[in-house]
């Protein structure tokens, strides 16, 4: 009774050795799987900054959120909205998002959609 005893055992820690060991090659352990975006650029990287200090919370990624996904807007009307904030949106004038921003802003969201 004792032998068999030891062979189940000795049975459960092969097959468990086997399975960690298999386990190691099916799984990709914490490698990215597409690349980072690439925020390349004075503009482009000023421009994330301030996306992600105003508009991020309402608009993730340029996703949809609280706000609507704004991707597909094309620049004109980005600019207009983020100077005159129609319907809920609060508007965001000079003093809060000055004109090299805002035009950085609109430079990093190209970039979002254009690696979207
Ligand atoms: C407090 C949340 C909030 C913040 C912050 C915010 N937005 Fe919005 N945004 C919205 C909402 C809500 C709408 C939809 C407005 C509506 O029609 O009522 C919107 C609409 C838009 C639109 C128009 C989308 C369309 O389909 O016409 C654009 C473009 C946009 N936002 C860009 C931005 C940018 C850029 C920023 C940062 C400077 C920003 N928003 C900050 C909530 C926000």
């Amino acid at each position: 009774m004792a032998v068999e005893k030891n062979r189940v055992i000795r049975f459960a820690v092969v097959i468990t050795v086997l399975l960690s060991g298999m386990e190691a090659c099916v799984y990709r352990k914490s490698a990215p799987v597409a690349e980072p975006l690439a925020v390349e650029g004075e503009s482009v990287k000023n421009g994330q900054i301030h996306f992600m200090h105003h508009c991020q919370k309402c608009h993730p990624q340029g996703e949809g959120g609280l706000g609507p996904a704004i991707n597909h807007v094309p620049g004109f009307a980005k600019r207009f909205q983020i100077r005159h904030g129609l319907g809920v949106m609060p508007a965001f004038k000079k003093e809060e998002i000055s004109k090299k921003d805002l035009q950085d802003i609109l430079a990093y969201l190209k970039v979002l959609k254009d690696n979207g």
